[in-house]
């Protein structure tokens, strides 16, 4: 059977891509944010699965705001980096894993959890940042992955919990695939940020140690706050967070925390990651 390997948890901030892409990470700017993740790359060297399931959310890139799914999964063979206006990313496409996300599909429907399926799905910087904050600049992907889109972006979203219960059918559905496959699963965006308005620029370090904390020693507590709740205390796109829960949920009640990167400001959020392998 599949087994889940770890999880992470990490902001997907498109500036640090393109620190990347643009040969920036030396500079006063990004040098303490790739120093921090130096262990986070190392544990990610020692710890490649065949498959990350990666729960992000589209940006209104491949999505129009006209038609938008709560939550879709990724059942293509392959997915493109994301044209967001500069042209795509020069990362290498996004491999698939069919068998693997259809499976996924066929457990959650089971449960009544009824995702939506996207053969062909564009990723952006929600998706390929995390990427390579993980995995530097290789010329392939080392694991396929299973996209899963969460609607972060257009009202209303999914609850905190709803987003914790999608996690837990998703840890089910990987505990009964038929094939020794290891499996990553990671939650991006966050933490606390915003992005435009009177608030533009608000960070919160206090609740986003809290929901850290809660993370790895009481989950639960993070999936009993509202929408209102997460974007009063962390800023409207702050509310990316309730996608951790997805990643959480998927992982045993126990975990151990292996790594966690705090580190404000990284563009306008306060940048956090953290990595919880099962105890
Ligand atoms: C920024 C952060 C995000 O999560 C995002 O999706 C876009 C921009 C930022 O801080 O620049
Ligand atoms: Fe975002």
């Amino acid at each position: 059977m599949a087994k889940i390997i770890g999880g992470m948890g990490t902001s997907h901030v498109p500036g640090a891509g393109a620190a990347m892409d643009n040969g920036k990470t030396q500079d006063d700017y990004w040098r303490p944010l790739f120093e921090g993740l130096t262990p986070l790359r190392e544990w990610h060297k020692n710890n490649v699965p065949d498959v990350n399931i990666i729960v992000f959310n589209d940006h209104a890139t491949s999505y129009s705001l006209d038609a938008y799914s709560t939550f879709t999964i990724g059942v293509g063979e392959e997915f493109q980096p994301a044209d967001e206006g500069w042209g795509p990313r020069k990362v290498p496409v996004v491999k698939g894993h069919p068998e693997l996300a259809w499976h996924i599909v066929e457990s959650a429907m089971a449960e009544e959890f009824d995702l939506a399926i996207a053969g062909s799905l564009d990723v952006d910087h929600g998706l390929t940042v995390p990427l390579s904050l993980a995995y530097d600049q290789p010329d392939a992907w080392p694991a396929a992955v299973v996209p899963v889109c969460v609607n972060v972006i257009q009202h209303p979203l999914p609850s905190a919990l709803r987003c914790y219960k999608l996690g837990q059918a998703i840890g089910r559905a990987v505990r009964s695939f038929d094939d020794n496959l290891t499996v990553g699963i990671w939650g991006t965006g966050g933490l606390s940020h915003q992005l435009g308005g009177e608030r533009a620029g608000v960070v919160n370090p206090d609740f986003d140690k809290k929901f850290l904390d809660n993370l790895t020693q009481d989950p639960l507590a993070n999936t009993t706050m509202s929408h209102t709740d997460f974007i009063r205390e962390a800023g409207c796109e702050g509310v990316e967070m309730i996608m951790w829960n997805v990643m959480r949920g998927a992982l045993n009640d126990d975990v151990n925390e292996v790594f966690r990167l705090y580190h404000i400001p990284v563009s306008a959020t306060a940048y956090g990651a953290i990595i919880l392998e099962n105890a």
